[in-house]
């Protein structure tokens, strides 16, 4: 596929996709329709990060002081006045080692992503063409995982991702998705949909994203993740009005705490980028705690699947007061 037809692709609003999504939760012939579908496209419509990438083409390389990779103003931290007194290279390098932490926290969120995953698909019979379709889904996040694992190696940056607090909770996670998958699956749209909103809206924008390589990586993720997110909306369409009442309570108290924790570790600077840059606490408080641009922003990286868990009843009251406490429900 052409640079530009998945530009195309990919800038296109996600509300446009077919909402076949809906129609598969009620009805069997719908979901084996999707679920064909997605594998279909999985085989005619997929990428390797070392055919599809040209790492070793000179405009792709990574110059740690290119200005493209600064945080442009939009950006909560890249309004502030005290990044925008930093010099031109400390601007490009911060922003560029933003992004590999991202990569990075990519990398380790698709390894529980995947495990899980093939937890989940051990519970399925022979013939099963869930099955079928989640080894896809994990070929293709395998795929990613070393796409944003080259480019955290070849930034020069020192990158750790994941707090050592989120790294023991995620290890728990793939155990979760055979006993309680419902839940693995809200963890899964925590981890994919809030990326997958910012990468569309930054290659809409152009932005930092205007370097070739981080242009490219996002249009081949955001294509992927279109077939990942449409399984795992209809997976809980069809699954959780099927709960009885202990799970879907531990569901509706869960689901807040997860959703909120996860977009703030992707949308914040990392404590180790903080340490770096010497970032002072009151440029942190004007970016973001003190922010209602970005609170929105936060707030709107969850929209399709804030509307998914209101259609599913798991905002009810008294729930959406923890929605709320969050920051990922607004009145
Ligand atoms: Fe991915
Ligand atoms: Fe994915």
């Amino acid at each position: 596929m052409s640079l530009e037809a998945t530009h195309a692709f990919a800038s296109r609003p996600a509300e446009e996709l077919p909402d076949e999504e809906r129609l598969a939760a009620a009805d069997e012939r719908a979901w084996l329709e999707l679920l064909a579908r997605i594998s279909r496209q999985s085989v005619t419509k997929h990428f390797q990060a070392y055919v599809d990438v040209p790492w070793d083409d000179p405009d792709f390389a990574i110059d740690p002081t290119d200005p493209r990779f600064a945080l442009p103003e939009s950006d909560p931290l890249g309004a502030t006045a005290w990044y925008r007194a930093q010099p031109e290279a400390v601007r490009a390098r911060l922003g560029l080692h933003m992004l590999a932490t991202f990569m990075k926290i990519g990398v380790q969120f698709e390894s529980t992503l995947k495990r899980g995953l093939l937890e989940y698909s051990q519970r399925l019979p022979n013939g099963s063409p869930e099955f079928r379709y989640l080894y896809h889904e994990v070929i293709e996040e395998a795929q990613h995982s070393l796409m944003f694992q080259e480019f955290v190696n070849r930034s020069g940056v020192v990158v750790d991702g994941l707090p050592g607090y989120a790294r023991w909770f995620a290890s728990g996670l793939p155990r979760l998705a055979r006993r309680f998958p419902e839940l693995f699956f809200i963890f899964v749209l925590g981890g994919e949909d809030p990326i997958d909103h910012m990468q569309r809206a930054e290659l809409h924008r152009g932005d930092r994203w205007a370097h070739p390589l981080v242009r490219r990586i996002s249009q081949i993720h955001v294509i992927e993740e279109a077939r990942h997110l449409s399984f795992a909306r209809a997976y809980l369409r069809r699954n959780v009005p099927k709960l009885g009442l202990v799970k879907r309570h531990l569901l509706r108290l869960r689901t807040p705490l997860i959703l909120g924790n996860m977009t703030r570790l992707m949308m914040q600077p990392s404590a180790q980028v903080v340490r770096t840059y010497g970032i002072p606490k009151a440029a942190l408080q004007e970016a973001y705690r003190g922010n209602r641009a970005y609170a929105t922003a936060r707030c709107a990286s969850l929209g399709k699947t804030r509307a998914l868990c209101a259609e599913i009843g798991l905002i009810a009251w008294p729930y959406s007061g923890l929605w709320r406490g969050f920051g990922i429900l607004r009145s």
